[in-house]
């Protein structure tokens, strides 16, 4: 079973259609780097997934259940991302482990042991501000941090509750480019402990779909790329998947080997972001199937 199944997936704006037919299926542990020319539909296609914004058409499945409302199998990330202001970074990152856990009834009946469980959840937090390389700016309030310390924050707010499968919208939209860099390999690190997992034959804890206009980042931090477009010929409006390949897989500690995805970069170009360059589509498809190391063609609809 794939963490993530869309089949069918079409949505419409009152009589305008922006998105057409889109079947994706993510398996654990893949980083799916999701691309597209501005306006086609990128963003809607993550409201549906997180269930605030159900498809017209279609149907969303997490963990093989079908989303109809935000849960806590879908986490979300966007450029800019609030924190609370209120409350330091361990505290943010466990805040959603307080709020699911803890009712305040409980917290008045059961004083002692709402005050274990809350050392357990800050116990927690700080496990998961050691992955996004934060755990010595724990005490630290948002208002003392800079964007690239908020933006791991919040992903350690969403990493925390498990999701199924992490959104990030444009993550690193708003940082400069040597913070980026850092967020990028951020990202690697936490794909290793994906590539740990399944070497030990444990499920990859972490299922990524990040939304990128960056194609460098898609291609780095990624190890799957989709491309979404509305320049198809096939006949009908709206957006749909013409490219879906694997990327090269970079280790955070080696060198930022550039010449590894220049012809990547090129073919994605051509093939999710030129308005007049003619193909059949398929020719960029190839569905890959979890669990096999290698992607398989396939002709036929997901199955
Ligand atoms: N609530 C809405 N009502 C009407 N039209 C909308 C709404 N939200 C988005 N659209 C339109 O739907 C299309 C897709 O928007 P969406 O935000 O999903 O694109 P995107 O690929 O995320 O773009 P970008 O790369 O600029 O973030 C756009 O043409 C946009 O104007
Ligand atoms: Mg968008």
């Amino acid at each position: 079973m794939s963490n993530l199944e869309i089949v069918d997936v079409s949505h419409a704006y009152g009589p305008k259609k922006v998105l057409n037919h889109v079947n994706l299926r993510v398996g654990a542990g893949q980083v799916v780097a999701l691309v597209g020319p501005s306006g086609c539909g990128k963003s809607t296609l993550l409201r549906a997934i997180l269930g605030t914004h159900p498809s017209t058409e279609g149907t969303v499945m997490v963990g093989g259940q079908e989303v109809i409302r935000p849960n806590r199998d879908v986490g979300i990330v966007y450029q800019h991302y609030s924190l609370y202001e209120f409350l330091t970074a361990r505290e943010n990152v466990a805040f959603g482990l307080m709020l699911d856990q803890t009712s305040t009834p409980y917290r008045w009946f059961m004083y002692f042991g709402w005050r274990k469980l809350r050392k357990q959840h800050l116990e927690q937090a700080d496990e998961f501000l050691k992955k996004v390389g934060l755990y010595a700016a724990r005490d630290q309030y948002p208002s003392q941090m800079s964007g690239g310390m908020r933006q791991r924050v919040a992903i350690a707010q969403a990493l925390i509750m498990e999701p199924k499968i992490l959104l990030l919208d444009e993550p690193f939209g708003a940082l400069d480019e040597a913070t980026r860099e850092e967020l990028q390999l951020m990202l690697l690190r936490l794909y290793e402990e994906n590539v740990r997992a399944r070497s030990e034959n444990r499920t990859p804890p972490y299922t990524v779909i990040i939304v990128t206009h960056e194609l460098n980042e898609a291609l780095f931090v990624s190890d799957r790329v989709v491309g979404l477009s509305q320049y198809h010929n096939d006949g009908e409006n709206g957006a749909t998947i013409v490219y879906d390949r694997p990327a090269p897989v970079f280790k955070p500690d080696e060198p930022k080997d550039l010449s590894r995805f220049v012809e990547q970069k090129e073919e994605l170009i051509r093939a999710v972001f030129s308005p007049t360059f003619q193909k059949d589509h398929r020719q960029f498809v190839t569905f890959w199937q979890e669990n096999k190391k290698q992607p398989v063609e396939e002709t036929s609809e997901v199955n």
